[in-house]
């Protein structure tokens, strides 16, 4: 069964309120979601497994621990999800990165799809998905889809602010994947809009609006 892993950590959550406030602008919201991903990262990697390698410190030879290469891909869901990229590859600088590209349309609300580009080696990978909103839960859920038809079988989707409903029907759709948010919201509106949420990720990310 899929797990909600809601991440409460203090400074997540400061940083979360002023992602919300309609009055932070683009630099700023881009920067909180940078810092947000990378204290979330911490958490959604906290069981990656290690090798055990030999080196030599100054003093003396050791075993050492370390996180053996080919182990983690982080797949951003175009085009918000591309604001958590970074925050996760300064915590993992050789993950590799695949996008998929996927918009709500305004008047159905059902996600369209556009671009995949994926690592040829992912299915070989811990997958990281990654979207600041899960609303319906529709573009997860078909970026879920897509990833596991490439042979993905080893993946956690990684979202901002979450609502029961969306969280519900991709943990139907995909009991394997866990869900870690920084915070569960209320409801969707009659837009299909997290309320209270924070408005459009992709339009504050980018300032397309
Ligand atoms: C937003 C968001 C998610 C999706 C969530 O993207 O970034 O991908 O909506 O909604 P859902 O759970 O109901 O599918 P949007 O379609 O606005 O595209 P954008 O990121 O390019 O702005
Ligand atoms: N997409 C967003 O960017 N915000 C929402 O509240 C819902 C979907």
């Amino acid at each position: 069964m899929s797990v909600l892993h809601i991440v409460g950590h203090p400074m997540i959550q400061h940083k979360l309120t002023l992602m919300r406030d309609k009055n932070t602008g683009s630099k700023d919201f881009r920067e909180l979601l940078k810092e947000i991903s990378l204290l979330m990262g911490y958490e959604i990697t906290h069981d990656l497994p290690l090798d055990d390698i030999q080196i030599e410190t100054p003093i003396c030879p050791m075993v050492a621990k370390k996180v053996p290469g080919r182990k983690l891909a982080i797949v951003p869901i175009l085009r918000a999800g591309l604001g958590m990229v970074e925050g996760l590859q300064t915590l993992v600088p050789v993950a590799k990165v695949g996008h998929i590209g996927l918009y709500r349309d305004e008047e159905t609300h059902q996600p369209v799809e556009y671009y995949c580009k994926l690592p040829e080696d992912i299915q070989e990978r811990l997958v990281i998905v990654t979207d600041p909103m899960l609303a319906t839960g529709g573009s997860a859920c078909d970026a879920l889809t897509m990833l596991k038809a490439k042979g993905c079988t080893n993946i956690r989707l990684m979202c901002l602010v979450g609502v029961p409903e969306g969280i519900k029907k991709v943990q139907e759709e995909h009991p394997d994947v866990d869900i870690y948010v920084a915070a569960v919201d209320d409801h969707l509106n009659e837009n299909a809009y997290i309320v209270p949420g924070l408005g459009d990720a992709g339009d504050r990310i980018f300032g397309t609006k």
